[in-house]
């Protein structure tokens, strides 16, 4: 049987197998890397971040276990210079989100450094699929396909990928179902105005809203659904309230979009795109079901939204283009 090394296809740029660079060491940047040196979809993870003696360490301490995981290298440097020539670059550099401080919050900072390493980085890969993690993500991704001038499909966020896992994860819990069959999505922002598309959710190959009793003798009703949808809203508050960050899962989330990317699967992700026209909303970064494999974010699809739901999204996407806007994008 082929290993898996085997089935990926060579970089787009050389040939060889593909590599991925993770910039920020911190809590979600070493998540990601640990993440992506288990599933071994790269032969190579590099991490880059200006603090030399963590980003070393870090990228050592993951190296030294490297023989139990079907990845090839991990490497560390404070030089930009070891991103050259990778094949998906994921930026995870940023502020972190305060107990009880929202994404959006974040903006003024984050775009600020993004004007500061975004070009150095397509300077060494021009040709990378870029994924940003970074908060808020949304008005980080649109920024930084401004300062590019990349084609939309090159340059995409982490998305709500995360927030419809958590999705996924309540309903499993409602239902004793496995999350791989809980087909529901979250779109919109990644934050506090994102919207669960709860009419087009279904259960194995069953509507959500024909589900009959859950575990708990409840049925999605509409109060059901507002408190699993708040539950997801509120989970990094959550985390960051108790430990003080969230990064295994959205790790999880990051190496899924990257073996997405890197074994050209054409998955339907949520990732956060470049929309035009997509359900009357145009000229904004934000998330909605989109094709993903090794071009990066393709075709977005159209799923059947209730007015509520639409209303929603509009709403969620006119707050994102306010923040873009008065940061003078
Ligand atoms: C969260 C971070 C990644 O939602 O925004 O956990």
């Amino acid at each position: 049987m082929e290993s898996k090394a085997q089935t990926l296809y060579p970089s787009k740029s050389s040939g060889r197998p593909s590599k991925i660079a993770i910039i920020g060491a911190g809590a979600v940047g070493t998540a990601v890397a640990y993440a992506c040196a288990m599933r071994g979809d790269a032969r190579s993870i590099v991490l880059q971040d200006i603090n030399k003696p963590k980003v070393e360490a870090e990228a050592l301490d993951i190296a030294h276990g490297i023989q139990f995981t079907p990845c090839g290298s991990v490497e560390g440097s404070d030089d930009v210079e070891i991103v050259r020539g990778a094949d998906l670059i994921i930026v995870t550099a940023g502020a972190k989100q305060q107990p009880g401080q929202s994404r959006l919050e974040l903006a003024g900072s984050t775009v600020n450094l993004m004007k500061k390493i975004v070009p150095n980085l397509v300077g060494v890969a021009p040709d990378a699929r870029f994924m940003f993690i970074t908060n808020p993500v949304d008005v980080v991704t649109y920024v930084a396909l401004k300062l590019t001038g990349l084609p939309r499909n090159q340059v995409f966020g982490s998305g709500t990928v995360l927030d419809t896992s958590r999705l996924r994860y309540l309903v499993s819990r409602e239902t004793g179902v496995a999350t791989q069959n809980i087909h529901a999505y979250v779109a919109g922002e990644h934050g506090d105005s994102e919207v669960a598309l709860w009419s087009s959710a279904e259960i194995g190959n069953v509507p959500l809203s024909q589900w009959g009793p859950t575990l708990s003798g409840r049925v999605f009703d509409a109060e059901l659904r507002k408190s699993i949808a708040t539950d997801v809203v509120q989970s990094a508050y959550k985390i960051i309230e108790g430990k003080g960050a969230t990064n295994y899962a959205i790790g999880l989330s990051a190496s899924n979009i990257a073996g997405a990317v890197l074994r050209d699967e054409q998955r339907v992700l949520t990732v956060s795109t470049l929309l035009e026209d997509w359900e009357g909303i145009s000229d904004v970064c934000m998330a909605a079901p989109t094709l993903v494999g090794r071009d990066g974010a393709g075709r977005v699809l159209n799923p059947p939204l209730t007015l509520n739901e639409r209303d929603g999204l509009t709403a969620s996407a006119e707050r994102l283009r306010k923040v873009a806007r008065d940061l003078g994008f």
